[in-house]
């Protein structure tokens, strides 16, 4: 009987296990939200959003995406602030509060359920001027984040910013989930990192802004 070359039986390998990854993180996180409140689900804006949105130079409100929205908070707090937002969450459960506190809040924020690495399945084709993450990209795994980052890149205006809040993977006890800069420089093409502040947490975290070079693929 023929057997498998070796990197055939690799390469099949490394994609089951790639799903397996991606069926465990989503459990995990149904989990959370079937249990009730997670823990990450504090109701506050952070004060860098705030700052972003708000401070000094802050930019005319335009049109936002928010990845990984949870109840949906921050998407509140920006169409609050006068901006057009979408907001995508992979858990429906996450994306039914959302859509409750919006409309008690009398927010118009456009809540999709769906995947913030296959944003071509969603109706959400931009261009945006902003796009917040909040602890979303670090869970992703691995093999996922190149499209995360090709469907940002691919519905940003020229000059977009990203505001990303990140866990780095010493915070982690598994080999998957974290971010780094270096890994934002080396994956996001097309941007520039133009700015790395660390939290406040206990364990390493960062705020990450990157902004959209005009004219670049
Ligand atoms: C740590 S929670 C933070 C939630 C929210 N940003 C907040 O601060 O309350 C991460 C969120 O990202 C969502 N998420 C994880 N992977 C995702 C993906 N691939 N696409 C969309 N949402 C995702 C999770 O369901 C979860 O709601």
């Amino acid at each position: 009987m023929d057997q498998p070359n070796t990197a055939q039986a690799t390469g099949a390998d490394r994609t089951s296990a790639e799903r397996d990854q991606e069926v465990a993180v989503h459990r995990e996180l149904e989990d959370y939200y079937r249990a009730g409140k997670p823990p990450w689900d504090t109701g506050v804006t952070p004060p860098e959003l705030v700052a972003l949105v708000e401070g000094h130079d802050a930019p005319p409100p335009g049109r936002a995406l928010e990845l990984g929205c949870g109840t949906g908070t921050n998407a509140i707090y920006l169409a609050r602030q006068g901006w057009e937002v979408v907001a995508v969450d992979l858990i429906d459960r996450a994306i039914g509060q959302a859509r409750e506190k919006a409309d008690a809040a009398g927010a118009a924020v456009r809540l999709l359920h769906g995947d913030a690495t296959r944003l071509d399945d969603l109706d959400a084709p931009g261009p945006y001027d902003l796009f917040f993450d909040l602890s979303c990209y670090c869970g992703i795994p691995p093999h996922r984040r190149d499209a995360y980052a090709a469907g940002l890149t691919r519905r940003a205006a020229p000059g977009a910013r990203l505001l990303m809040f990140g866990y780095g993977p010493e915070a982690f006890d598994d080999p998957i989930s974290g971010v780094t800069a270096d890994e934002l420089r080396a994956r996001f093409t097309g941007w520039e990192l133009v700015d790395t502040t660390p939290g406040t947490n206990p364990v390493p975290t960062f705020w990450f802004t990157l902004r959209r070079t005009a004219g670049e693929a």
